[in-house]
């Protein structure tokens, strides 16, 4: 097989949901059904979260609904989504964060309506929920039958069959339903029963009057979400999933850069890093960053441009996560997701590109942070092994690091998106760096970046508790305590635009 045909048969996607809809339980059982899925680092929400923390921090937090820009970053990386929703519960407020991100980058969102098998709301509900609050159209590929007890099965709205449910799938590893037309009255009558056969007949005929029309185009441009009932963990609706999922998406797509869009199935390799993960050996501060290959073939003994760092050099360890399992490879091609190793050179949003071929990716967003401490280090022989650590732990993107601006790095302003970020931070300081630092929480809760302004920060009509400061990329913002300080400096300084997230370019 050439490069082409292996960078043609990938699809490189996203498993999103807000904590407990299910992702973990439909990836384990995407990963049954299709044999060849890789798994880039953590994709296990909540489960590895849990898992990552108690590993290295001996602090356990079961059921923390701490949330990390990592799942983001995630979404960055892949091409497609699949969004994985509690059919009891609907749109929870993760689900709308993540979203927001699927919608600014256009990208096809496939939903996965779990849990049939339980009490679950009215399908009809559940589409318009996701049409009103998402502003996207629905496409339901399958339809439910009944719920909880009462769950019957789904019928295929492009087959006119039914799937039927049967309580002895249950616990098993891999169902195939059984099928049946929906005129067949007799055996429709034995497998879902009359009255749920009537029901389904008129959520049909509803269906195929209102709803909209299927378009691949709209589906690919993020317009359309195609929708799919089931139930993850016995395995129902799993399959037909899969199938169409890999039908309707695309191989890996263009990404933008400096210097124009770059074709992935262009021969220089190239790459950019999404997610850096710290080792979990405290001996060597070594860390894993994790890359997307954005064009050409990645080659192991091959050596490549750091861009940011200017540097030409070998990527070590090369490794790809299968299953469970990690395994270092010798090549790797367009739309993979590789993990290298790190000696505390990469930061996130980086370009790997091939030495001759240079080129820059559009950075990686950062988002707002929604809480803020002031750190500092107790013994003040130990700046320097201080700055470093913050530095660092801030490149992994696991806190975002500000400063007020002429202030130098006494005092450093460290900003999460979940608190529990701040004790992880304060933890491996310690424990990494040796450092000791004093820690003081402030009261904002919102920071924006300054996209435009028409003067200098410090000469700009400011409420008095909001306050300059800039990021790691000298980039300035302002920090403020409610939403009423962002509203006053946007009307009392004409021309001054803010931003939720900084592009990074
Ligand atoms: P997450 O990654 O999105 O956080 O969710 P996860 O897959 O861990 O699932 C959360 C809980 O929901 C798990 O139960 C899981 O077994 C259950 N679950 C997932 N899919 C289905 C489904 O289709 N039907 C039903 N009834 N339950 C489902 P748990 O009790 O929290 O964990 P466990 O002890 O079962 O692992």
């Amino acid at each position: 097989m050439d490069y082409r045909q292996e960078i043609e048969r990938r699809r490189t996607f996203a498993i999103i949901s807000h904590p407990d809809a299910g992702k973990t339980t439909l990836t384990e059982k995407l990963l049954l059904y299709g044999g060849a899925i890789q798994l880039a680092g953590s994709v296990k929400g909540k489960a590895t979260a849990r898992h990552a923390v108690s590993d290295w921090m001996e602090l356990d937090t079961p059921g923390h609904q701490d949330f990390s820009e990592d799942t983001y970053r995630t979404l960055m990386a892949a091409d497609s989504a699949v969004m994985v929703i509690d059919a009891a519960k609907g749109i929870e407020p993760q689900t709308r964060k993540l979203f927001k991100i699927c919608a600014m980058r256009h990208i096809p969102i496939f939903t996965f309506i779990n849990k049939l098998d339980r009490e679950a709301r009215d399908p009809f509900e559940l589409m318009e929920e996701l049409e009103k609050e998402f502003g996207i159209g629905t496409y339901p590929v399958n339809w439910p039958i009944g719920c909880g007890h009462d769950f019957k099965g789904v019928f295929d709205r492009d087959r006119r069959e039914i799937l039927a449910f049967q309580e002895f799938h249950r616990g098993q590893n891999k169902i195939s339903a059984i099928e049946c037309e929906l005129t067949d009255t007799e055996r429709l009558d034995e497998l879902i029963g009359h009255l749920m056969w009537e029901k389904l007949v008129e959520d049909i005929e509803l269906l195929d009057g209102a709803s909209y029309e299927f378009d691949l185009d709209a589906v690919r441009a993020g317009e359309l979400s195609p929708v799919f009932f089931g139930s993850a963990l016995t395995n129902f609706g799993v399959e037909p999933f899969l199938e169409n999922f890999l039908s309707m998406t695309t191989s890996p797509l263009p990404r933008e850069t400096a210097e124009g869009a770059v074709d992935p199935m262009g021969e220089d390799f190239s790459a950019f890093v999404f997610k850096i993960q710290a080792n979990m050996n405290k001996a060597h501060r070594d860390r894993i960053a994790f890359m997307r290959i954005c064009s050409g073939k990645f080659e192991r003994d091959r050596e490549y441009l750091h861009v940011q760092g200017g540097k030409v050099l070998k990527l070590a360890q090369p490794q790809q996560m299968m299953a469970q399992e990690r395994a270092i490879i010798n090549e790797a091609f367009a739309g993979d997701i590789i993990g290298v190793f790190d000696p505390g050179i990469f930061s996130i949003g980086d370009t790997v590109c091939a030495p001759k071929h240079k080129v820059q990716f559009e950075g990686i967003p950062t988002f707002a942070p929604e809480h803020f401490s002031v750190i500092s280090q107790v013994d003040t022989m130990k700046r320097k092994q201080f700055t470093k650590g913050v530095t660092q732990i801030a490149q992994e993107g696991a806190i975002q690091m500000f400063h007020a601006p002429n202030s130098g790095m006494e005092e450093v302003i460290v900003g999460a998106v979940g608190v529990l970020q701040f004790e992880v931070l304060e933890y491996r300081l310690k424990n990494e760096y040796n450092v000791d630092i004093r820690r003081r929480d402030l009261s904002y809760s919102f920071i924006r970046w300054i996209e435009k302004t028409p003067k200098k920060p410090d000469e700009l009509n400011l409420a008095s508790d909001t306050r300059w400061v800039q990021d790691f990329h000298g980039k300035d913002l302002l920090l403020f305590n409610n939403e009423w300080s962002i509203r006053w400096a946007e009307q009392k300084n004409e021309g001054l635009e803010l931003s939720e997230f900084s592009r990074n370019w």
